[in-house]
């Protein structure tokens, strides 16, 4: 038998008579499709010119991770750009646009087994390492490629030190060295990073200044060095009125000069290559007052785009509205905390929902980093090239 349901028959409710609320309009733009990243690859042409110009010695090798768009590296393949790899999932990318794999490096320090394997099926000479186990993993899994030793740096001037994760101290390098010489492993490489965005030039002469103690020390235990890797951290000039990386990274072509003539030299640009060839447009959802402040919730936060907005890398968001710039609290549109910004960002004193702001330079570890967290868009991407579409 069927089981009757009574629901209880709502209270008629005394009808309240409201006093009329003036509700400011409220324009829906319908023109606007959501955040979206814009990248040009003619800027990427001027990044590697630049790169080439200021280290004509060193061959460039893309740090896919910065942003792993296929157009993109597509584009660098084309320019003659080697890549550096950190997963299966990058090397698969390779794979995929036939990089030949000699102008592949897999530098992550610490690699899955099938990672390891699928490299050396591919062909893949050179691995980073900067511990015993994954030293003895490679000699497992890759007795005949050649491995480089990763070595730790003090992360100062970075903006995002890569200091307390990777890489060993002299001392603990030298003991490693002694052991794979011990062993017959094909230890035949140094690298480093000096963090992303360093814009101070000594931390790379410091890092190769301990590299020489090393190598020195792998003379001595019989292994040869054949590859010095300067890693990436090669600053993207945000502020407008910044040093070329030419000037920053004059002092550094006496240092590489004094190594030896045989020792080949490789770095891996990520953000330098990358960053200035995107703007990531976003809009305004609201403003208030908050705490005395002036607080702009936009469409793109912390989880879909903006993470490096948290650090001090000096972004600044461009609106299209004109007015005298005052500063802001910005926020994303997730339910999180965590999705602000506590440095204040200028934009005109009279911003409002519906503005469009532009923040240029975020052509590296924007989109690559993004999620649907929340349900909130990740930016759609569109390739140009110097305003045409690609
Ligand atoms: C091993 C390695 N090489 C290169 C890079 C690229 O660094 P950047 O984008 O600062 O040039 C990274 C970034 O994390 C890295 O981990």
């Amino acid at each position: 038998m069927k089981k009757a349901y009574h629901f209880l028959a709502s209270p008629i409710a005394t009808p309240v008579k409201h006093t009329p609320i003036q509700l400011k309009s409220v324009a829906v733009d319908d023109s606007y499709q959501g955040p979206e990243l814009t990248m040009n690859l003619g800027a990427i042409d001027q990044q590697v010119a630049q790169f080439r110009r200021a280290l004509p010695q060193v061959k460039a090798h893309f740090a896919v991770k910065a942003n792993p768009l296929p157009e993109l590296l597509r584009h660098l393949k084309q320019l003659g750009v080697g890549f550096e790899i950190a997963s299966q999932g990058e090397l698969e990318l390779m794979q995929v646009l036939q990089v030949p794999p000699e102008h592949i490096i897999f530098s992550n320090p610490i690699k899955t087994p099938a990672s390891i394997k699928a490299a050396v099926e591919y062909g893949i000479n050179w691995f980073a390492f900067d511990c015993q186990e994954e030293l003895d993993k490679l000699f497992t899994l890759a007795p005949n490629a050649q491995y480089e030793l990763r070595l730790s740096t003090s992360g100062v001037g970075a903006v995002w030190p890569l200091t307390t994760k990777f890489g060993m101290d002299v001392n603990a390098a030298k003991h490693l060295i002694n052991y794979a010489a011990h062993q017959n492993m094909p230890v035949a490489g140094l690298t480093f990073h000096v963090g992303s965005q360093c814009t101070r030039v000594q931390s790379w002469i410091e890092a190769i200044d301990e590299c020489k103690i090393v190598l020195a020390h792998m003379l001595k235990s019989g292994l040869p060095l054949k590859l010095l890797n300067l890693g990436g951290g090669f600053p993207c000039a945000i502020a407008e009125n910044g040093p070329s990386l030419t000037t920053l990274m004059q002092p550094l072509h006496e240092v590489l000069a004094s190594l030896p003539s045989e020792v080949k030299l490789v770095a891996e640009p990520g953000r330098f290559l990358i960053a200035a060839a995107g703007t990531l447009s976003c809009q305004i959802v609201s403003t208030t007052t908050r705490q005395q402040k002036n607080w702009a919730f936009l469409d793109c936060g912390y989880y879909n785009g903006l993470m490096e907005l948290k650090e001090d890398f000096g972004y600044e968001l461009k609106s299209r509205r004109d007015g005298k710039l005052i500063p802001w609290t910005i926020a994303g549109p997730t339910c999180d905390s965590l999705d602000m910004f506590d440095q204040p960002f200028l934009l005109p004193a009279n911003s409002a929902a519906g503005d469009i702001l532009d923040i240029p330079n975020m052509g590296a570890y924007a989109n690559t980093c993004a999620t649907n967290f929340n349900g909130f868009l990740v930016p759609k991407v569109t390739i140009v090239k110097d305003g045409a579409n690609a």
